[in-house]
């Protein structure tokens, strides 16, 4: 064990080093370094719910609206092991899936729970921004949860812009994520660690330090306000799914039909 923690430690302070001297495609790597080292740790705060990601999930499966866009085909950015999205898609006739991540690991996860629920699928290694760009299909659905907020602001208006491209008409951009409420982004962060470390009771505090590390250095959740006005900007209908959370949030966007 204190061998793991000294591996972990030289591994954060690699990350911190590349964080501080390399571009940002690299940045952006050593941003999901906590997921692809660590996806047991991730997976933890999935199954406490920490972090709402069964309530909001749930929230979007009830919506009647992708009833009526089945058969879907589902864009799922920053997909990581797909584990939610797939066991949620069981309720669905899924026409297609495809999943972007950075993460390797996080990948060969989502295909091993894809396939224990037979959809049809394709996976892409990259960054998400980017890969937006090489698809010329269209998507009833595009589906983010937790992934947006490691983008900059301008790297967020770029995506929605993209996302409502590639978006058909009549489909639907649910956004599942942390956002800003009104506060700025040192006092969110104080927020929700000093939540991290008073409730996340599930987790060593050696697991807590590895969150808050990332939280620190890689996390930038948009002020809800601002995101609507940019989600408009780009074209969207937006509604916002309430939830008596002031850190998670779903987000719905819509592309009216013409
Ligand atoms: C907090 S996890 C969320 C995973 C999954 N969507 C979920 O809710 O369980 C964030 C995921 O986003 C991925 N990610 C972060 N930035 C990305 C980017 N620019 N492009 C693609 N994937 C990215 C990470 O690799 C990681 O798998």
């Amino acid at each position: 064990m204190p061998y793991l923690y000294f591996l972990i430690k030289e591994t954060l302070v690699s990350i911190y080093n590349v964080y501080l001297f390399s571009m940002p495609q690299t940045m952006l790597q050593s941003a999901t370094q906590l997921f692809t080292d660590n996806w047991k740790i991730y997976q933890k705060i999935i199954n406490q719910n920490y972090m709402l990601h069964r309530s909001l999930q749930q929230k979007a499966i009830l919506l009647s609206r992708l009833k009526s866009l089945e058969p879907l085909s589902v864009l799922d950015l920053g997909c990581g092991d797909a584990q939610l999205i797939s066991e949620q898609l069981t309720g669905f006739e899924v026409d297609y899936y495809t999943g972007y991540d950075l993460s390797a690991t996080a990948l060969a996860l989502a295909s091993k729970n894809l396939e224990s629920k037979s959809i049809a699928y394709e996976l892409c290694q990259g960054a998400m921004e980017m890969l937006l760009d090489t698809t010329t299909s269209s998507f009833d659905i595009i589906h983010s949860s937790f992934a947006i907020h490691h983008l900059g602001d301008s790297g967020k208006k770029t995506l929605l812009k993209k996302c409502f491209q590639k978006l058909s008409p009549g489909g639907l951009f649910i956004i599942i994520d942390v956002f800003r409420d009104a506060v700025s982004l040192e006092t969110y962060k104080r927020d929700y660690i000093s939540r991290i470390r008073s409730h996340w009771n599930y987790l060593p505090d050696s697991e807590k330090d590895m969150v808050v590390d990332h939280i620190l250095r890689y996390d930038y959740p948009a002020d809800i306000s601002i995101f609507k006005l940019w989600a408009k900007e780009a074209g969207f209908t937006v509604a916002t799914a309430t939830v008596k959370d002031s850190f998670h949030k779903m987000l719905l966007l819509r592309k009216e039909a013409n």
